[in-house]
């Protein structure tokens, strides 16, 4: 069974913007990016910088350090700094507040 986790009300987070949060010792970012939420792992896959603040542009976020664009519905980077896509979550909604699925 999927088991969805609390990250902080819905109304908290503006579009193109993100936010860090701890889930199960796991580094989660969420994003809105044009008006959809994503989650993905709060660490870049090429020297594992954190992506929270990173610009969002359409469904892509840019790392802050050295700018490589993830796509944020699969995870998948563009260009070649990394191959590795960054791990993604299920999120949802309920009552207001975001709620994040980590496979465990
Ligand atoms: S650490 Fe993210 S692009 Fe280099």
């Amino acid at each position: 069974m999927t088991d969805f986790q609390p990250a902080f009300a819905d109304g908290d987070l503006s579009d193109n913007e993100s936010r860090a949060v701890m889930i199960n010792g796991r580094k989660v970012l969420i994003c809105r990016a044009g008006g959809a939420l994503y989650a993905v792992e709060n660490r870049c896959t090429h020297q594992e910088a954190e992506l929270e603040g990173g610009r969002i542009r359409g469904c892509f976020i840019s790392c802050p350090l050295h700018g490589v664009r993830f796509d944020l519905r699969d995870g998948s980077p563009m260009g070649q700094l990394t191959r590795v896509s960054l791990p993604t979550y299920e999120i949802r909604v309920v009552d207001g507040m975001i709620e994040v699925a980590l496979d465990n």
